[in-house]
């Protein structure tokens, strides 16, 4: 039995969806655990780019089998577009089983999203708007409409009918468009033609997930988001609406911490952020425009240009501390290849004293100063690099001193988005 989480080390968008899918032609089974179609997960196989959302980036692999956990929230219409797409490029669907304890996003929580972003204003946090925080909310509030109420029917009516009652009184007050009558026949004769299509991949899957570990099947957990959007250990409140740490992963498919034996957290060579809130490394400048050309930094979901930045230390070995991470991947490190000179935040200074820790609060983060150290570049094409012996030394030496600065040993370094592009210095499984 080996279980490994895989977990975003920074604010998301690490390449955790192409690590998945190398790791998964080595494992029994691939889970996503949390989050909903907030997140994009990129893996390029045969020159050919799948840009997944809610299906496990295992689904490529024709013998693993992929769960939708209880902790993720499900839009049906995604992944009832994600399963059309995959089964029209002839990737099969089959052994994809979403629990049925999942939570719905409902039209009511799109909406919603809007509504809350526009009532913050200059605060707004720069949501995806796909109904995230507001299905959370639902769940936590208890009121959530799960899929196996779907399946059933009547209580999906019952809580569909007690969700517009507290909704349209919300809109209502706040002069937007209620859900009268002909909407809400819209969202059941909808739901209704969900219900039938997803039915085949609805399932139960705590008992599955647990027997799998005990026949000794090798599990792969995708986590989504990243650990500084973790609703509990990110930079609060900008931040997802999900335990996206790998504690989440681990609730979000009912298995227990005792369970993992590796967590590999997922780092870019450099940082990125989508959204609003503090990030110490930013670079605003031509050199952060640069990299955003280099890497293509604009997001998988929304299409919005990623916030780019320096290697953050702290932040990722906070990263390491919150996960439990026993290893780091390091990806895109060819984006780095032409620059002469590459900088990592070692530190930061926060009121004239040096800290190697994230301080608690927005405003303290803010007036974090990143203390810099400067690493020759390598200025040569890593993108053919199969070992790590085949890097050229500066770039041997940058992940060395990534190591050091996050006490984290690198298992893992990509060098291009395909999946041939991969470094393996230590076996995950
Ligand atoms: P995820 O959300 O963590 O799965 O990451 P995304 O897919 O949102 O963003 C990562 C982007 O970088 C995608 O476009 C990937 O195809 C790409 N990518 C991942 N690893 C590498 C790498 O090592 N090199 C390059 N050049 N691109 C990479
Ligand atoms: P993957 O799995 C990057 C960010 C949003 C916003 C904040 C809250 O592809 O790494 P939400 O819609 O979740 O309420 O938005 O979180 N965010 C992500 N940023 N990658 C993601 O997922 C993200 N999912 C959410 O940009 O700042
Ligand atoms: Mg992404």
């Amino acid at each position: 039995m080996t279980s490994v989480i895989v977990v975003g080390a920074q604010w998301g968008d690490e390449g955790k969806g192409k690590i998945t899918d190398y790791l998964a032609g080595q494992a029994d089974m691939v889970l996503r655990c949390q989050g909903g179609s907030n997140a994009g997960h990129t893996v390029v196989v045969n020159g050919v780019t799948h840009a997944l959302h809610l299906i496990p980036c295992g689904i490529l692999n024709p013998d693993t089998v992929c769960v939708v956990g209880n902790g993720v929230v499900l839009d049906l219409k995604v992944v009832l577009n994600e399963i059309n797409t995959l089964e029209e490029q002839g990737i099969s669907c089959r052994k994809l089983v979403i629990s049925e304890k999942a939570h719905l996003i409902m039209p009511y929580h799109y909406a919603m999203d809007e509504y809350q972003e526009a009532l913050k204003g200059d605060n707004k946090i720069g949501t995806t708007k796909r109904g995230i925080g507001p299905a959370y909310m639902d769940k936590t509030a208890r009121q959530g409409i799960r899929l196996l109420d779907l399946m059933e029917w009547r209580p999906f009516l019952e809580k569909l009918d007690y969700n517009l009652r507290e909704k349209n009184a919300i809109f209502a007050s706040a002069g937007l468009p209620v859900i009268d009558t002909a909407a809400r026949e819209k969202i059941v004769a909808e739901y209704a033609a969900y219900r039938d299509q997803i039915a085949p991949y609805v399932g139960e899957t705590t008992y599955l997930v647990n027997e799998a570990l005990a026949d000794g099947k090798r599990l792969l957990f995708e986590g989504a988001q990243g650990s500084l959007l973790d609703i509990d250990h990110g930079t609060y409140p900008f931040v997802t609406s999900s335990s996206t740490v790998a504690a989440g992963s681990c609730s979000g498919v009912g298995i227990g911490p005792t369970r993992i034996d590796r967590v590999l957290g997922i780092a870019k060579a450099y940082c990125t952020r989508v959204g609003a809130g503090p990030f110490p490394t930013e670079l605003a400048d031509a050199a952060g425009e640069n990299i955003r050309q280099l890497g293509h930094e604009f997001g998988v979901t929304t299409g919005r240009p990623r916030r780019v930045g320096w290697f953050d230390g702290p932040v990722v070995r906070y990263s390491a501390l919150v996960n439990g991470m026993t290893d780091l991947c390091i990806t895109k490190l060819d984006i780095l290849d032409s620059l002469p000179e590459i900088k990592v935040c070692t530190a930061y200074s926060y009121r004239g004293k040096v800290t190697d820790r994230l301080p608690s609060t927005l405003a303290a983060l803010s007036a974090c100063t990143p203390i810099y150290e400067t690493l020759p570049g390598w200025q040569a094409d890593t993108t053919g690099c199969r070992s790590f012996d085949e890097l050229p030394e500066n770039a041997q030496k940058y992940i060395l001193r990534l190591e050091e600065l996050t006490g984290m040993p690198v298992a893992m370094v990509a060098v291009g988005a395909d999946r041939e592009s991969t470094i393996v210095r230590r076996e995950v499984f």
